[in-house]
């Protein structure tokens, strides 16, 4: 039976997260420049998108560009600008046709006018999409998503708006910049990396992990349905014993 076949339509994953990595390691082993590893990047950001919605996924969220990627050698950080740029332009079509909405998480504001603008108008055009929403993370840091959600509660506090016992969870995840979108159910990883690199991190506490080997670039449909099925293997139990949560399995 094929993979996409064995996936259980009752238990897709809400929420899909993904580290793209390994791109400059493809390049490399092809004796072609870093850059030539973004490139075909792309392709793989569109089979996993396209993967998902056909699926069910209701919110993919791609790690895209980190606050520290900025450090990059200066070429390589504008040729990911105009290769997001190209995309968003050659892309919003797709988009609209599959229902996907383009939403951006990150710091925003740090990123050229001109690429800035066209994220913008993406995410405008897209809004009314209602299958798949898509988030990009770019220029993005957990923890910098972190400290400004503080900086705005502690705002709010001394403007008398809250009262510092009236702080929760709940109330605290509501300064995200994540705040409509569920927690990722299954986080993946590839290029054999076995590291968060400062993504999500409020967000992936009850996460399933999925890593594996395989480079950014050569991911195609397949390498989904592989991480779905896993993901569907596993027992989640936040915290519970096993008969609490599958109370089936222990009849
Ligand atoms: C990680 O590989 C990948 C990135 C930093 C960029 C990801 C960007 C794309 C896939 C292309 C454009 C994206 C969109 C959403 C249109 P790396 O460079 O860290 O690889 P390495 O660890 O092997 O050096």
């Amino acid at each position: 039976m094929e993979l996409k076949e064995q996936i259980d339509k009752e238990k897709i994953p809400v929420h899909v997260a993904v580290i793209m990595d390994g791109n400059g390691r493809w390049a490399r082993r092809q004796g072609k420049p870093r850059v030539e590893g973004h490139r075909h990047g792309v392709r793989a950001v569109r089979e996993v998108t396209e993967a998902a919605a056909e699926l069910g996924v209701r919110y993919l969220t791609l790690f895209a560009f980190s606050t520290e990627n900025w450090q990059r050698p200066r070429e390589e950080v504008n040729a990911l600008m105009g290769l997001l740029v190209n995309t968003l332009n050659s892309e919003v079509e797709t988009l609209m046709k599959n229902g996907i909405a383009l939403h951006a998480i990150g710091d925003l504001e740090s990123l050229p006018p001109e690429v800035h603008a066209n994220l913008m108008k993406t995410v405008r055009e897209t809004a009314s999409n209602q299958r798949m929403t898509l988030i990009l993370a770019l220029s993005y840091s957990a923890r910098c998503e972190i400290t400004r959600a503080a900086r705005l509660l502690a705002q709010d506090v001394k403007a008398g708006k809250i009262q510092p016992d009236e702080i929760d969870e709940k109330r605290f995840a509501s300064y995200l910049q994540t705040r409509d979108i569920p927690d990722p159910d299954i986080l993946i990883r590839t290029s054999g990396e076995y590291r968060i690199s400062n993504f999500l991190l409020w967000q992936i506490a009850y996460t399933e992990l999925y890593f594996t080997q395989k480079l950014w670039p050569d991911i195609r449909k397949e390498d989904l349905y592989e991480a779905i099925l896993d993901y569907q293997h596993r027992e989640r139990r936040f915290g519970r014993i096993s008969e609490q949560v599958n109370p089936d399995n222990h009849r």
